[in-house]
């Protein structure tokens, strides 16, 4: 199994603007199937893990109309906050990813685990020899 760590960013190496916007992102044109889609990356994916600034644009963003949480596998949110998870398959943890290597695994059941991101948790994973693949798309977007 791998870390892996999909996601995208402008040309000029950001994840989300000043705001936590990824409307630069959500604009582009996709090609359903294309290339490194999401839908076949996803297929490969036994568990989820994410900081606690991503899981917050999650339900600001794709929860705020009263949508469930998107996926299904367990979902690991770092944080330091004492939070209600808003679904049982969400786990909170903290500390070095190291330290959960063996539970992110477990829970993956032999699949990959993806890395959501944002940029700080995808670097301790990094530090922690945990990034096994990066998987960059590049917007063709400049934020400045
Ligand atoms: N472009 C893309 O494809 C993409 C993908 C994912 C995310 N994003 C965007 O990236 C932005 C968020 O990225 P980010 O780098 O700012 O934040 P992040 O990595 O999502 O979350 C950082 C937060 O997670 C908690 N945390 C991180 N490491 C921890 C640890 N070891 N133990 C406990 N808690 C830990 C801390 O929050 P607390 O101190 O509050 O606990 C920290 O402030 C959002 O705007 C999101 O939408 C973009």
């Amino acid at each position: 199994m791998s870390f892996r760590y999909y996601t995208a960013t402008t040309l000029d190496g950001y994840l989300a603007d000043d705001h936590d916007s990824l409307d630069w992102l959500l604009t582009q044109p996709l090609e359903e199937g294309g290339p490194m889609n999401y839908d076949d990356f996803y297929a490969g994916i036994g568990a989820a893990v994410m900081g606690y600034t991503t899981y917050r644009w999650l339900l600001d963003n794709e929860l705020a109309d009263g949508k469930p949480w998107p996926y299904e596998i367990p979902s690991f949110v770092f944080t330091h906050r004492t939070i209600t998870p808003v679904a049982d398959s969400i786990t909170v943890i903290d500390g070095n990813p190291a330290d959960h290597r063996d539970l992110l695994t477990e829970a993956a059941g032999g699949q990959d685990v993806w890395v959501v991101g944002g940029g700080d948790l995808a670097a301790q994973f990094a530090e922690a020899g945990m990034l096994d693949d990066m998987i960059v798309s590049i917007a063709p977007v400049t934020l400045g």
